[in-house]
């Protein structure tokens, strides 16, 4: 379905090419001699690092024109710099994989945590146009309260300057979560039933507002905010997905067909549940039909409904439940209450083990996954997706580093996963997150580095022969296929 849906973009857009139609673009090109001339004057723009051969960003396009035409008329450019033209210019910029986005201010950058959605893009930089904090009077603040989902007011007096720095600094730090106002006129906190300095978090849904009564600082006001800033059970999609996954707290789907006839009975009684665990925890419900990759993705059989998961969103684990049995409610109870006791041990999706290896490369499955840790070995393990263009560039150079090492299997382990059919397990200690990703781990140690060297056979050799313990030495004849460091981006938040 994917593939279907690149190719026939691919098609379009070079159909566009051969026509010579393409309509003109509001999207500023830039060049190394004119990116600092033209990004340093303004107070607000987005930058896109791109390659044109990423289908990433062959999808991200239209998207970014039409934002581009929209912003103008605000005073926001856009513009895009070809990483595969002006190296230099991304090599300054750090930019790490395609497409990277930043938002810069007067030159300075800042990474860009929106979706590649035109009206994400543009919702997304004219809340970065506002101030970070809205002065709010009497005349305004019912206005102001209704300008977005949640929005959070500051009530103090002409004498809470340290709470004013305290606000102000928050706002700053967080204006791309939440709109924040600033009401200093006492009669305007009067009506609202607060004295300053006082906080109050207005939404568009559960209870309409809700004051914050701890002290006041940064760090706990940030706390609040994020525990009352989504529903007790909202329904979750590619809009507001990102609040959840940002907030880093556990998350609870309830997997549903959304014409399901106790759906709101449901609902109705997983509230109590959600409440109790509010600031710990966030639970939604998701339409199964629409989202079942995401279902799967999460170790779901995706066969029936409803089904149930949580995802660890910072421990990268999950923990699905096929079968709700009779009582939804109670089974998710439960379930609930053994995983935050840390009773359950998480779901690890794996291949199954291959019946022999007899490729150039060890096929590594996630069942198998301890393997890796052999401390007789070096180890260097390629973390694959199979769309990804990169790896598959990559393949035939991998192949022959995996021949050169045949003769000494018992030392050097070449080995490579399929991170889509596979989980790596917690115990790897860490997550991957672009594809490839290579890792290597000496001889001895359990302990793994980043390989981050061109992707020739030499360097790979000269990699393993530097950082390796083992002692083997293969020598490299000049096969270089001369690959850039680069890696493809998975757009992991805005597919849901
Ligand atoms: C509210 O009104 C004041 C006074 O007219 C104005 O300065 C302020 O910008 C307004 N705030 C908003 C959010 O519109
Ligand atoms: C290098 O490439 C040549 C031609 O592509 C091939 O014949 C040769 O076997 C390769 N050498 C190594 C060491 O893989």
């Amino acid at each position: 379905m994917k593939f279907a849906q690149k190719a026939l973009l691919a098609a379009l857009s070079s159909a566009a090419l051969v026509a010579g139609s393409e309509a003109p673009s509001d999207v500023l090109d830039l060049t190394e001699s004119s990116f600092n001339s033209v990004v340093d004057p303004e107070p607000l723009m987005l930058v896109e690092f791109f390659a044109p051969w990423c289908g990433h960003c062959q999808a991200l396009k239209p998207h970014y024109e039409e934002a581009a035409t929209t912003l103008k008329d605000e005073g926001i450019k856009l513009a895009k710099v070809d990483c595969t033209v002006e190296e230099k210019v991304c090599s300054d910029q750090q930019v790490g994989g395609y497409p990277t986005l930043k938002v810069f201010r007067n030159g300075s950058p800042s990474d860009y945590a929106g979706t590649r959605k035109a009206d994400g893009i543009i919702s997304y930089m004219q809340k970065q146009a506002l101030p970070a904090v809205s002065h709010v009077t009497s005349a305004n603040l019912s206005d102001f309260k209704q300008k977005d989902k949640v929005v959070a007011v500051a009530f103090l007096s002409d004498g809470d300057s340290a709470e004013r720095k305290v606000y102000t600094e928050l706002a700053d730090a967080n204006r791309d979560d939440y709109m924040f106002g600033l009401v200093t006129d006492a009669e305007a906190a009067k009506a609202a039933g607060v004295t300053a300095p006082a906080v109050v978090l207005y939404r568009k849904f559960d209870e309409p507002e809700v004051k914050y009564d701890g002290e006041f600082n940064g760090e706990d006001i940030k706390a609040f905010l994020a525990a009352e800033r989504v529903p007790l059970i909202d329904e979750v999609g590619p809009e507001n997905f990102m609040t959840y996954f940002e907030s880093g707290l556990p998350l609870a789907y309830y997997f549903t067909e959304p014409e399901a006839e106790n759906l709101d009975t449901v609902l109705a009684g997983l509230k109590p549940l959600a409440k109790e665990h509010k600031g710990k925890m966030n639970f939604v419900w998701i339409d199964a039909v629409k989202f079942v990759n995401h279902a799967k993705g999460l170790n779901l059989r995706g066969e029936s409904w409803p089904s149930f998961a949580i995802q660890d969103i910072q421990g990268s684990t999950k923990y699905p439940v096929d079968d709700l049995g009779k009582d939804p409610v109670q089974s998710i109870h439960d379930f609930t209450t053994q995983y935050l006791a840390g009773k359950l041990k998480p779901s690890i999706k794996s291949e199954p083990v291959p019946k022999e290896q007899d490729g150039p490369v060890h096929v590594l499955v996630a069942d198998e996954f301890d393997l890796i840790f052999d401390e007789k070995k070096d180890v260097l393990v390629e973390f694959y997706a199979p769309w990804c263009g990169h790896c598959k560039k990559l393949a035939p150079t991998y192949d022959t580093l995996g021949e050169k090492y045949a003769a000494h299997k018992d030392k050097v382990m070449v080995a490579k996963m399929d991170a889509t059919a596979n989980d790596v397990p917690p115990s790897a200690g860490f997550q991957v997150q672009s594809f490839p990703t290579i890792k290597f781990k000496p001889a001895g140690s359990k302990a793994f580095v980043d390989f981050e060297g061109d992707r020739s056979l030499e360097s790979f050799i000269d990699f393993i022969s530097l950082n390796g313990k083992s002692g083997v030495k293969v020598s490299a004849e000049a096969n270089d296929s001369g690959a850039a460091p680069v890696a493809e981006k998975a757009p992991s938040h805005e597919e849901l």
